[in-house]
Order: structure tokens, then C-alpha cells, then sequence
């Protein structure tokens, strides 16, 4: 009996247990209050929970009316930073295509946005040289954009925004540049305490730049729970620094924070640890702005500092801070296991290198120390939504009548270039929100009852209907603004209210209902023009045409005539003076030379036809093909529209470049700088470029010699601007589509100086000023300073390229850097395994040798330690005549490969010998610099 009431008594408890496990799992599960957790082109409507994070993540079918979903390809699914990273949905159809998501009016958000591309579309989109972006809108705003040009596909990009809800939901959108279709891996809302990040507000958002956290930390990313609010902390530590010798310091003491001070609810665990430098130096810089694909130039940027002295003794430490070269804040003392959150409040400043210092004043005993940091860009909230009734109502109409136009998405009137096709709105009273004016669906397939939403607008004054399947009566329309009404060709067959009737009697209402069942007996002027009234009105018509014409057309036509030649005549003056205009502006602004042509926008709309061949694509902007007058081809570089305004080191770099005189680079023949364009005139070169004859497929490949050739041409163009000219020219994103070809296949090389113009005119071009993902020096990541050597870590590249035929960055399974692979292939076996197999043998044994050691010794990764150009031209130049030489007797005899497999150099074998870490050292060099990026774990 006891044992038996045990035994149950023991079943009973562990039943008991169960239960509550079951209920702690499912009450872990449950996200924080206001969490809201969506993974975009989740199919199944039950959603799952993340097993890293302990939270519920929910399909996103309920906040999106547009899109497709995707997976990622398999082979990046492993290496897939979370599980919402393995689906996507993309937005083919519509500029505009948004998510709309529950929220309180006024209260404050984060919301986080992720973007995995993992080649979904089996297009490579992200690494085939081509542009690759979308933008994001918070709301009606422009919040930022998501470039994935040059992006390792497995790489997930995250974009946050703190924002205020402006009403019930809060909608983020993804807008169609022409540069590739946007899509989206998961968006997350988190909700803030509405006293924290007092910057933000209504009429301001902020964009996440950067949010770090220092000291000795393991994770890559730390966020909830240990954060309550899920911000993403960076680790300081995992990031590149190779500038500072930095120490860690932590402490298991809580640092709190002043009742009333807490704006940004920093979590103790981030702020018990932090970093400061060796007592040798006086200061350290934080810079932010690494990486190829993000543009800072254009940026407003307000930084948060958090400091506490974790020092167990109470030291004596006080430094000043520094944005750039200005000070934000003086001689401050950090505060023993307490926190000081330093911002100005509001004030955005311009820091194109998002540099920030901390330096120790001549008072102090200790260098300075940081324990987290946050840096915002500003978003501007000027745009306001559509009056909310008439959202509410265009939303119903859309329901009712299940239209589902590409552009019938996001705000019905705002911004304006993204309005709804049909819709007419009302922006006129600037700190009012927009109205709905005009509504124009004919021809829209509508069919059943007139929707009773319509007559809730109490700004709609031209509601057209015409020529759908609409069927009833007209309702009891009210509504004082309407003005006309059109609903003719359709099916309505019900009586017309009194109202109504009233209103068109009053002239207050124009009706038309021509074509309508309940017209067929009606003689009622809003029945007009249909058969009963049309042959007496067609008569009359007639009769009053050639009288109409005389009385009418001719002195119209006349007065057109007289008013069109004055407008011809001012036209062809203005214009003339117009050039005139901009060359004396031109003249007066830059006491400049320049000995090359100058085009006015209509003679390149000319020589281009209408800018009508494309021939290339880059970070500047658009290369289109050209015919001058003397049948001479070129190529017009259209630079970005963006750049224009700011673009003031634009005339002294045409002037340096036009100047630039070799048979190796590519000659500048003119240019276009004026309100309308800002556009550069090259040669025209046939023969493509390098990247392109070398990825060209089996059929036809570069000899052994040809490549050489090609090498050594590019490498004396470079040569000419790193040692004659003066000052030298960094050419700063040397790559193989730079190279191109004439018709003798000599290669030229393109696109120099021109980055050096909008670098530093604080332009607003990413990419080629940082360089391309794959060529960029990695030294650049420690000093932020391209010289010629990061010219000839890029060349040696290239000059893996030419012997390898791979590209830079490639897949082989995983993401490889090629001088990462080339190193573990001699690691492996014979350094003829590396070379490009279309060559079939048919190359020089020693020069083979010779030219891979001279690519490796470029990609040194200190700078020091490379050739220079000159050094470069000469080695090459040597190997030139032995391959034509010896071209024949080489070609097919294994006799020199066995030889040669016994010396590889040893300098190789030494870097051969940690090859297995490379593969990490080329995620941190070329990932975890970037701050917006980055494989992320799930916690
Ligand atoms: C506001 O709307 C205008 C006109 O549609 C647009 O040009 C501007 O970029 C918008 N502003 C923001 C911050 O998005
Ligand atoms: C960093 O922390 C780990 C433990 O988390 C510890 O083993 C290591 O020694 C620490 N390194 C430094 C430099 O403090
Ligand atoms: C904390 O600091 C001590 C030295 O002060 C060090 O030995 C320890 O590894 C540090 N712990 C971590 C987690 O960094
Ligand atoms: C900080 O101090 C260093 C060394 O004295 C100096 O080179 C640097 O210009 C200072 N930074 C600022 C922003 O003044
Ligand atoms: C009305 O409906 C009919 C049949 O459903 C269809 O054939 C016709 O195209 C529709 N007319 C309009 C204007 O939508
Ligand atoms: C019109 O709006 C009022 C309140 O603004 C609401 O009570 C009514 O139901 C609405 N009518 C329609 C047809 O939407």
C-alpha cells in the first residue's frame, strides 16, 4: 500500500515536474512584451521557436502583401548566421513593396532589418562586379541603403532604426533603385522606454552606424538577453586593430548608473568591461568607417560614449574627446563603477571618417579608457503620412474591391515619387498631412456595390469610376467636397438618391452615368451623352465644326505660332547664353587650364544618342558608349547624379588627369561639369576588359604570353603615375575590370585618380573609394591611408588572376581568398596547380616561377615589404623575351615540372605553413573591419 501510494505519489510529482518544464519552455519561449519577431519568406504560418535566441519567430504572410519567398542556396545554409538568415523574400514587382507592423502610437521603437543574399536567385548578383543596392524607408522617410555590391554572399547585413511609432503601425519598405531586386531576411521590433535616447523623436529617427562594446570579449555580437533591449553590441575585439596595443581591463563590481541618467539603459556586463591602452600612449582613436561598401561622406553622425573607471584604485585619469578634429568634450574624469553616457543631444556632426579620439590631457596619469560606444546617423522624419482616414479608407477600398496594384503599397500620397498609380493627393499645406484628392480607377476590372468607404473622404473631389462592372445603387452620397462623379459604363441599375440629385441640380456635382442600366430610360443631363441625346448633339456638332474651326483654331493657331517663335527665339538665346552662363561660371570659379575639350550636356546627349548604349557600370556612375563628330568612339563616364553639387576637387583632378599622358593608361579626350551633368570622355578601347577575357570562357583564352604582355602593360601604367608624375597618383582600386584592352590586346588601364576627386570632396561615392572587396590592402584597414604600395598589394593581385584565371574572392566550397588559395595549393602539391587549366601547358616553367613569387611578394601584407611598381616592371620585363623564345620548346614537357616541384621558393613554403588560420584572417580582414556586417551568431 505505501509503496503503491509512493509509487503514484512519484508519478504524480514527476507528472508535476513535466508540466512545469513544459511551462518553463513555453514561458522562456514567449519574447519579451512588445517583441515582435518576423523571418521573411518563412513559409509555414505556424512560425518556430529559435533555439539560440528562446524566442518565437513568426511568418511574415501577416505584415506583407507583396514578394516572393526564397531560400538561401544550400551550400551558404550552413554557415548561415541564424535560422532567419536561410529565407527571404524578394520584391520583383513595385519601386515599393513594404511590411507593415503593430505598434502604439508615440511610443519609441528599434526596429532591426537583416539581409542575407545567399545567391538565392542563382544570379551572383553580389559578386558580378555590378551594382547591387536597394534603399529602405522608415515610414515615408528615407532611412538608408542596403549595398551588397562586392558582398560575400553568406555575409548577413543588419540596419537598425530608432524611431517613434507615428501611429497604430509602423511600416518599413524596400524600394526598387534599378540596381538589383530588394529583399529581406527578418525584420525585429523592440520596443524602448520612451525617456531613453532623448535624440530621438517624431521629426527625427536615427540610423545605426556602429554600436560597439570593449575589453575581452568573445562573442561577435552580444544582445539579448544580456541586452533587454536586443541591441546588437559589437565586439571591439573581434574586430581588426592592429594600431593600438590594447589592454583589457574588467571588474565584478556593478556599475550602475545615476537614477534619472540613464538614457541608454547600457546593461552592467557591458559596462564591467573595457579597454584602455598601453601608458606609453596618450591617445587612441576609435575609426568606424572601414569598408568598401559603406559611405560615411554624406553622413551626419551623432556618437554616445560610455565610460566607467573599473580601475579597482581610484586613478587619476581625464582625457578629451574628440569627433575629427573637433572637440565634443574637455578634460572629463571617468566616474569610479558609474556610468557617463557622453552625447550632445541633437547635434549631428559631419565626420566623413567617423574618427573619434580620446586624448589623455597633460594632467593625467593614465591613458584614457572606453568601455562602449554607440554612433547614429540622422534620419530625417520631414515627410508626413497621409491624413490617417484616408489611409484607412483607401486601405478598405483596396480590400473591398481586392486590388492588388504593384504600387498600391505602403502610404497612399507620401513620399511623393512612390504615391499610389490613380490617386491624386493634396501636399499644399506643408505641416499638414497629405489628402487623398483625386481617386481614378476606371477600367480597373471593379465589380459588386460601390464601396461605402469612398464616402468617408472628406477631401475627395473627383471620384472616377468609368468603365468597370459596378452593380446597385449609388448610396446616399453626402459627402460636401466630391465635385465629379463619373461613374458611366457600368452596371448600376438602382435609383439615385435625393441628395445626390440635389447636389448635380445645385451645379454642385458633376455626374456622369452614361452607359448605366438606370440611364436607359432617363433623358436626365447626367444620362447625356448617350444614344436618346447623341444624334442631336452630334448635328449640332457638326453643323458648329467649320464655323468652331475658322472662329477658333485659326487665331489659336496664329497666337500659337506668334507665342511659339517669341518662346523658339528666347529658347535658342537662353540656350546659347545658358553655355555661356556655365562656362563663365565655370571660368570664374577655377582660374584652371585645361587643355581638353569641354562638352556641353547636349553634345553628349548627342554623341551618346540619347545615352543610349551601356557599356559599363561602376561605383561612379554609368559608362555609355559614344561617337564624336569626327567618327572617333569614346566612352562618357556619367558620374553620379549625387555627386554633382559637392563635387568641388572634380576640375583640379581633370586637370591633373589631363595631363597624364602614357600608352598604358587610358586618355582623357574631355569633359562635362554644369548644373546638368558631370561626365568624363575617354578613349574607346574594343577589346573589353581584363576581367572579362579572362572569365570568357573555354573557347578562347590568353596565351601564356599574352597574359604576360598584359601584366606588364598595366604594371608600367601603373609605374608612370606612382614615379612620373608629381605628385604621385595612388590609383586606389586597381582591379582587372580597370584593365582594359585596345584592339592589340595591350592593356590600359582605367578609372585612376578619379576616386582621389570625390574622397576628397566628401562625395557621395562608396565603393572605389575604399577599393574592391578582394583587392583592398589590408594595411588600409589599420591607417585608413591608401599610398602606392595598396596600388601594388591590388596589382598582385591581379597578377594571381592572370596566372590563376580564379577571381579574387570565390567559392571553392567556402569563400576563399585567391592568394589564400594559391598558398594552399603549393602548400599541397605542385605550384602547377594553380595555374589556369585553359592554358593547357602551354607556359614557361621559370617564368611561371618567377611571376607567382612576384604576385606574393605584392600581396605582402605589410606594405614595407612589397616591391615597388618600378621593382615590379623590371622583374616582369626580364621574363618578356625568354617566353617568346622559348615559347616553343616549353610548350607540353613535364620534364621541367618535376624539376620544378622540388624548389618551390621557400618563402612560399613559409607562408604556406599557416595556411590552415588564413581562412579567419580572411574573414577578420575583410569582414570584421566592416560595421555593418557580418555572419552573426544567434545570441
Ligand atoms: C520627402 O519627400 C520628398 C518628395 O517626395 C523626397 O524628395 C524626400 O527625399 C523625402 N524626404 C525623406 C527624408 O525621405
Ligand atoms: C580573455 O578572456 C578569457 C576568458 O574569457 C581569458 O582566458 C583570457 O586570458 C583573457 N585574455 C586577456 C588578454 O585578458
Ligand atoms: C579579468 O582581468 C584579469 C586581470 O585583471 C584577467 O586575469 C582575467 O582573464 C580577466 N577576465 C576576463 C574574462 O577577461
Ligand atoms: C590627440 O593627440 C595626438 C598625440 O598628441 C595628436 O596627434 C592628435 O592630433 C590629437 N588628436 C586631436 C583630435 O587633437
Ligand atoms: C465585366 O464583367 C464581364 C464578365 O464578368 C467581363 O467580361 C468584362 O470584361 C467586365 N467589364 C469590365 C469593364 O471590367
Ligand atoms: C465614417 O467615419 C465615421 C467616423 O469617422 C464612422 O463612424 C463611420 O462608420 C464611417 N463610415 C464608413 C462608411 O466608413
Amino acid at each position: 500500500m505505501m509503496m503503491v501510494s509512493f509509487g503514484a505519489k512519484l508519478t504524480w510529482t514527476s507528472a508535476l515536474l513535466l508540466i512545469l518544464l513544459v511551462m518553463t519552455i513555453q514561458v522562456q519561449a514567449q519574447p519579451p512584451p512588445g517583441f515582435i519577431n518576423i523571418d521573411c519568406g518563412w513559409s509555414n504560418s505556424s512560425g518556430y521557436i529559435d533555439e539560440a535566441l528562446v524566442m518565437p519567430f513568426s511568418f511574415d504572410g501577416e505584415f506583407v502583401e507583396s514578394g516572393q519567398n526564397h531560400d538561401i542556396l544550400p551550400e551558404f545554409m550552413v554557415d548561415a548566421a541564424n535560422e532567419q538568415q536561410k529565407t527571404l523574400r524578394s520584391f520583383p514587382d513595385g519601386s515599393r513593396n513594404c511590411y507593415t507592423l503593430p505598434s502604439t502610437v508615440g511610443k519609441k521603437y528599434l526596429l532591426r532589418a537583416t539581409f542575407t543574399y545567399g545567391n538565392y536567385d542563382r544570379l551572383n548578383k553580389s559578386l558580378d562586379g555590378s551594382l547591387f543596392l536597394f534603399g529602405l524607408h522608415i515610414g515615408v522617410n528615407f532611412w538608408d541603403k542596403v549595398n551588397l555590391s562586392n558582398w560575400d554572399p553568406s555575409f548577413a547585413v543588419w540596419k537598425e532604426v530608432l524611431t517613434v511609432a507615428p501611429s497604430n503601425s509602423v511600416s518599413i519598405c524596400l524600394i526598387n533603385f534599378g540596381s538589383g531586386i530588394p529583399f529581406i531576411s527578418s525584420l525585429e521590433l523592440r520596443p524602448l522606454q520612451d525617456t531613453m535616447y532623448p535624440f530621438v523623436n517624431a521629426s527625427v529617427s536615427v540610423s545605426y552606424f556602429t554600436r560597439y562594446r570593449f575589453g575581452n570579449i568573445t562573442d561577435f555580437i552580444t544582445r539579448y538577453p544580456t541586452d533587454s533591449y536586443d541591441r546588437f553590441w559589437e565586439s571591439w575585439s573581434g574586430t581588426i586593430d592592429y594600431t593600438y596595443p590594447w589592454i583589457s581591463l574588467n571588474t565584478t563590481n556593478k556599475v550602475e548608473s545615476l537614477p534619472g541618467t540613464d538614457a541608454f539603459n547600457v546593461p552592467s556586463a557591458i559596462l564591467q568591461q573595457a579597454s584602455t591602452i598601453d601608458t606609453n600612449y596618450s591617445f587612441m582613436s576609435v575609426a568606424v568607417a572601414t569598408g568598401p561598401n559603406i559611405d560615411t561622406t554624406s553622413l551626419q553622425l551623432l556618437p554616445v560614449f560610455h565610460f566607467a573607471e573599473i580601475n579597482r584604485s581610484n586613478p587619476n585619469r581625464r582625457f578629451d574627446i574628440y569627433s575629427a578634429e573637433d572637440l565634443l568634450f574637455a578634460d572629463f574624469s571617468p566616474s569610479r563603477f558609474q556610468v557617463d553616457s557622453m552625447y550632445k543631444n541633437g547635434q549631428f556632426l559631419k565626420n566623413a571618417y567617423a574618427i573619434f579620439s580620446l586624448n589623455k590631457t597633460d594632467s593625467s596619469s593614465l591613458p584614457p579608457l572606453i568601455n562602449a560606444f554607440e554612433v547614429y546617423s540622422l534620419v530625417r522624419m520631414e515627410n508626413l503620412t497621409t491624413d490617417s482616414n484616408d489611409v484607412k479608407n483607401m486601405k478598405e477600398v483596396k480590400k473591398h474591391y481586392n486590388l492588388a496594384r504593384a504600387s498600391w503599397n505602403g502610404d497612399p500620397c507620401s513620399p511623393r515619387e512612390y504615391s499610389w498609380e490613380g490617386l491624386s493627393c493634396d501636399y499644399s499645406k506643408s505641416n499638414q498631412n497629405p489628402r487623398i484628392v483625386t481617386i481614378n480607377l476606371s477600367s480597373s476590372g471593379l465589380g459588386g456595390g460601390f464601396a461605402i468607404s469612398f464616402m468617408n473622404m472628406t477631401s475627395l473631389e473627383n471620384l472616377d469610376l468609368s468603365h468597370n462592372n459596378l452593380t446597385g445603387a449609388i448610396p446616399d452620397y453626402q459627402l460636401k467636397s466630391l465635385k465629379v462623379l463619373n461613374l458611366s459604363n457600368n452596371k448600376i441599375d438602382g435609383p439615385i438618391p435625393d441628395s445626390i440629385r440635389q447636389r448635380v441640380q445645385a451645379g454642385l456635382l458633376d455626374l456622369r452615368l452614361v452607359g448605366n442600366p438606370v440611364c436607359a430610360n432617363s433623358k436626365d443631363t447626367y444620362c447625356s451623352d448617350t444614344k436618346s441625346n447623341n444624334k442631336e448633339d452630334k448635328k449640332k456638332k457638326r453643323n458648329t465644326t467649320p464655323i468652331l474651326l475658322i472662329a477658333v483654331i485659326v487665331p489659336v493657331v496664329l497666337i500659337s505660332l506668334i507665342v511659339g517663335m517669341c518662346i523658339l527665339r528666347k529658347l535658342y538665346q537662353k540656350g546659347k547664353s545658358g553655355d555661356n552662363e556655365d562656362y563663365a561660371s565655370y571660368e570664374e570659379k577655377t582660374p584652371l587650364h585645361i587643355d581638353i575639350r569641354r562638352f556641353t550636356y547636349a553634345e553628349l546627349k548627342l554623341i551618346t544618342n540619347n545615352f543610349q548604349s551601356i557599356i559599363g557600370k561602376g561605383g561612379f556612375g554609368t559608362v555609355y558608349h559614344g561617337i564624336l563628330e569626327n567618327g572617333d568612339e569614346v566612352a562618357v563616364k556619367v558620374l553620379m547624379e549625387t555627386s554633382i553639387a559637392e563635387s568641388t576637387d572634380f576640375l583640379p583632378e581633370v586637370q591633373t588627369l589631363s595631363k597624364v599622358h602614357h600608352k598604358n593608361l587610358v586618355t582623357l579626350q574631355g569633359y562635362c561639369q554644369n548644373k546638368k551633368c558631370l561626365a568624363l570622355v575617354y578613349d574607346f578601347l574594343p577589346g573589353g576588359n581584363l576581367q572579362q577575357l579572362l572569365s570568357g570562357g573555354d573557347v578562347y583564352s590568353l596565351t601564356w604570353e599574352q597574359r604576360l604582355h598584359i601584366a606588364l602593360d598595366a604594371a608600367q601604367g601603373l609605374e608612370y603615375l606612382h614615379e612620373l608624375c608629381t605628385p604621385s597618383i595612388v590609383h586606389r582600386d586597381v582591379k582587372t575590370p580597370n584593365i582594359l584592352l585596345d584592339k592589340n590586346l595591350v592593356g590600359i588601364i582605367s578609372d585612376f585618380g578619379l576616386s582621389r576627386a570625390f574622397n576628397d570632396a566628401h562625395t557621395h561615392i562608396s565603393t572605389a573609394a575604399a577599393g574592391t572587396l578582394g583587392y583592398l590592402d589590408p594595411e588600409y584597414h589599420a591607417t585608413f591611408q591608401l599610398t602606392v604600395k595598396t596600388d601594388v598589394y591590388s596589382f598582385g593581385i591581379v597578377l594571381l588572376e592572370i596566372i590563376t584565371g580564379q577571381a579574387p574572392v570565390f567559392l571553392d566550397p567556402q569563400t576563399v581568398h585567391l592568394p589564400n588559395w594559391v598558398r594552399q595549393k603549393i602548400a599541397k602539391g605542385s605550384i602547377h596547380d594553380v595555374v589556369d587549366k585553359r592554358l593547357l601547358d602551354q607556359y614557361d616553367i621559370s617564368s611561371l616561377e618567377s611571376v607567382v613569387d612576384l604576385a606574393m611578394n605584392c600581396v605582402e601584407s605589410a606594405s614595407i615589404d612589397r616591391p615597388t611598381m618600378t621593382e615590379v616592371v623590371s622583374r616582369l620585363r626580364v621574363l618578356l623575351p625568354a617566353v617568346s623564345s622559348e615559347k616553343q620548346s616549353v610548350s607540353g614537357t613535364p620534364r621541367f615540372k618535376n624539376s620544378m616541384d622540388t624548389k618551390i621558393p621557400k618563402q612560399l613554403q613559409m607562408m604556406a605553413s599557416d595556411v590552415s588560420n588564413e581562412g579567419s584572417s580572411f574573414q577578420s580582414g575583410y569582414a570584421g573591419g566592416l560595421t555593418e556586417i557580418s555572419k552573426f551568431s544567434g545570441r
